[in-house]
């Protein structure tokens, strides 16, 4: 085991480190701090054992110290541990995007590497341009993003997302010329629906409205998460999806489905796009692709949005954008390995089969105090908390806080406790989980 990890640092030492999206005073002053983690569980500095019921950030879902994983990053590291991808290649890179186009709903056949969501939505949406651009359609440049949805922190994942937080803070600086559709959450509608809710596909025609507001000649392309996670699990109406692409398909617009949550197995499927019978152009990944382990991140496109860009001189650069660290050669060593298991052990399906037990311990929350909504898709629950007056989120913040001192790992986004475990997780977790959840909510004022 490595030394350096194993010690707690004491108070005064966590001062420097800036942690992201953490009320950085109240956790230094109460510090939850992981140091090791296996299967299902992580162990805390001070020894406890905690059940990961978020693989993470929704990322390990092959579940934590996958010893194939470590093995193949560190016979990468001693073989190459780096080598560029702008004028240069390297082998595991080529077979990484087969390996991925192999498995990616039809047609979506070219990949380009990122380190990460926000840098995978950002590729999405520059290739997206380029493409209207290379088909002499460079007018085309407007995105249609949605409310509540989250597409990480870059300037142009920002401006297509619709979380309140980014757009206040930054939204002078944000990418001029997007608007949104609305969310499609409705509790009134839909609450304690089970699986997607009948009601709601209608929402997706408000891509009609804003068609006729800015004119199909202006909008480069649509971008939604098949099922959001950030926001507090907000899952599409029966038939919404499919009415997207059908009006993208009407005016020749993009669609974009970023799968950084739902891609790798999340929604018993590889991609959400094959769950839901509907394909993307463009399709945003990054997480479970190398299972949290290094970070990587993948954009797929179908083949015409890449052949659209293959024209002109061969010498000239066709799309002028990458990072150093795209196809990072590590990265692509824990990719690989990851696709490795999620093949031998079946997790790209594995949600499909669990879900109806999954859907039955998540419903059973339904009646609980404060209790408002609980929904549910794959592998993937809400249970969304009656906010207490006057301090949206705190209800929630307690139980989160409640579930972690008790040995259960769960994600707190405002009055919603979301739920995503490794796809590892058995039936004795899925109700060890509901229990203390339950319990907690119980006992929460
Ligand atoms: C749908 C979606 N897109 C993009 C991102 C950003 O990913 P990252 O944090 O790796 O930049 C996230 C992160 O949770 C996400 O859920």
């Amino acid at each position: 085991m490595n030394a350096r990890i194993s010690p707690a640092p004491a108070q005064s030492d966590l001062e420097a480190f800036w942690m992201p999206f953490t009320a950085n005073r109240q956790f230094k002053a109460n510090p939850r701090l992981l140091t090791r983690a296996e299967g299902m569980h992580y162990w805390t500095a001070d020894g406890r054992q905690v059940i990961d019921a978020v693989a993470g950030l929704w990322c390990v879902n092959a579940g934590h110290g996958r010893r194939e994983i470590n093995e193949a990053v560190a016979r990468q590291l001693s073989v190459m541990e780096y080598a560029p991808a702008f004028q240069m290649g390297h082998p595991i890179a080529f077979e990484l995007a087969n390996r991925l186009a192999a498995i990616a709903p039809p047609g979506m056949d070219r990949v380009f590497f990122t380190n990460s969501g926000s840098e995978s939505v950002d590729t999405a949406l520059k290739i997206a341009i380029g493409y209207h651009r290379a088909r002499g359609a460079g007018q085309r440049t407007r995105f249609i993003g949605r409310e509540k949805g989250y597409h990480g922190v870059g300037f142009g994942g920002m401006s297509v997302g619709g979380m309140v937080n980014n757009r206040k803070f930054f939204g002078s600086s944000m990418l001029p010329g997007v608007d949104h559709l609305p969310h499609t959450l409705d509790i009134g509608h839909n609450a304690f629906s089970r699986g997607l809710p009948q009601w709601g596909m209608h929402l997706a025609n408000e891509l009609e409205r804003l068609v006729a507001l800015h004119d199909a000649s202006t909008i480069a392309a649509v971008i939604v998460e098949p099922i959001s996670g950030s926001a507090g699990v907000l899952l599409p109406p029966v038939g919404y999806l499919k009415r997207l692409r059908e009006i993208c398909d009407k005016y020749d617009i993009l669609l974009i489905f970023d799968e950084v949550i739902t891609g790798f197995g999340r929604a018993g499927k590889p991609f959400a796009a094959q769950a839901f019978d509907v394909t993307p152009d463009l399709m945003t990944t990054a997480k479970g692709l190398s299972n949290g382990a290094i970070p990587m991140g993948a954009v797929f496109t179908q083949r015409k949005v890449y052949d659209a860009f293959m024209q002109g001189p061969e010498n000239t650069i066709e799309l002028f954008h990458g990072y150093t660290y795209s196809a990072h050669p590590v990265a692509c060593a824990a990719a690989l390995a990851t696709l490795d298991i999620y093949t031998k052990e079946e997790l790209l399906t594995r949600a499909a089969a669990l879900s109806p037990t999954w859907e039955d311990a998540v419903h059973s929350m339904r009646g609980l105090p404060h209790v408002i909504d609980v929904r549910n898709y794959g592998l993937i629950a809400a249970v969304e908390l009656e906010p207490s007056a006057g301090t949206p989120g705190a209800r929630a913040f307690e139980v989160f806080l409640k579930c972690f001192e008790r040995g259960v790992m769960v994600r707190q986004t405002g009055d919603v406790i979301a739920l995503s475990p490794p796809l590892i997780v058995e039936r004795g977790h899925i109700a060890q989980i509901v229990e203390t959840l339950s319990q907690v909510i119980r006992e929460t004022a």
